[in-house]
């Protein structure tokens, strides 16, 4: 018997790192995934994986910060599963600890786009289709601790992951009275292709260990399982909050 038995999830930017590790959680649990990745191969490397071990998985190529994508992704949650319990707004890009003096247009709008616009697409989108089901579904967005307090990013991602918590708070209260529960998580350091490199410089590492009272980094799973309590009926009485899984960077 799986936690997530019967339940069908989206799952954004699910084709590397924590994104994929839920998406695996997920299908081990009992869930039928939507993989969504605007990267082709990854996102379809994801679904192959789930189908192959017993699951089931359908993957969509798309670019969350586009509406017509997302609207894509639930509508094939619906074709092909039935419908939609959960939303996992999870893709997000790094601005490489870039400063307000040296963030251009180009890289705020890139960084909002994909990591707060995308989210709000997300949330808006699956409560059209939750409301539709009659109420009911879970949303968990991705933050990071760079949305609860400053110098864990740049300027442009601490101010999308920033917006991600508000988002989720304002949304929770909105769609309460429908049973619709929308948390986010807050990452710390954990180790994925957006890390790679941090994780590589040897002075980086250390800065960040030194930072995690637990003193290592994250790995996807540790991230995956909170995830899973979030989309769970055990969390059924939790809505509207941040769960920071950082090693406790946070409580420093
Ligand atoms: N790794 C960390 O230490 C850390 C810490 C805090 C928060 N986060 C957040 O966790 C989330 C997942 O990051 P990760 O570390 O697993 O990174 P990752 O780079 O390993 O994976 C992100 C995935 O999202 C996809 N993606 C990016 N932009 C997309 C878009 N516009 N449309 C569709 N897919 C897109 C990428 O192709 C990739 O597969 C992000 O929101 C990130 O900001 C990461």
């Amino acid at each position: 018997m799986g936690r997530l038995d019967g339940k069908i999830a989206v799952i954004t930017g699910a084709g590397a790192g924590m994104g994929k590790s839920t998406a695996l959680l997920f299908a081990k649990e009992g869930a039928k995934i939507v993989v969504v990745d605007y990267v082709k191969k990854t996102a379809e490397d994801t679904a192959a994986q789930i189908n192959s071990s017993g699951g089931q998985a359908v993957a969509v190529i798309g670019d969350v910060s586009q509406w017509k994508d997302i609207d894509t992704a639930v509508v094939k949650a619906v074709d092909s599963f039935g419908r939609l319990d959960i939303m996992v707004n999870n893709a997000g890009v790094f601005d490489n600890f870039i400063s307000a003096l040296d963030t251009d247009d180009a890289l705020w709008n890139r960084v909002i786009d994909i990591n707060l616009k995308g989210v709000f697409y997300g949330c808006k989108r699956a409560i059209q289709q939750f409301l539709q089901q009659g109420g009911g579904g879970a949303i968990i967005n991705t933050a990071s601790i760079a949305g609860t307090g400053g110098m864990a990013g740049g300027t442009a991602y601490t101010a999308s992951k920033h917006g991600v918590v508000g988002l989720t708070r304002q949304i929770a209260n909105e769609v309460s009275k429908e049973n619709i529960r929308v948390n986010a998580i807050c990452p710390g350091a954990i180790i994925t292709d957006m890390t790679r490199n941090l994780v590589a410089d040897l002075e980086a590492t250390q800065t960040i260990e030194g930072n995690v009272p637990l003193g290592k980094w994250g790995i996807g799973d540790d991230i995956a399982y909170g995830m899973l309590y979030l989309a769970s009926d055990e969390a059924g009485y939790v809505t509207g909050t941040t769960l920071t899984i950082d090693g406790g960077w946070r409580a420093k």
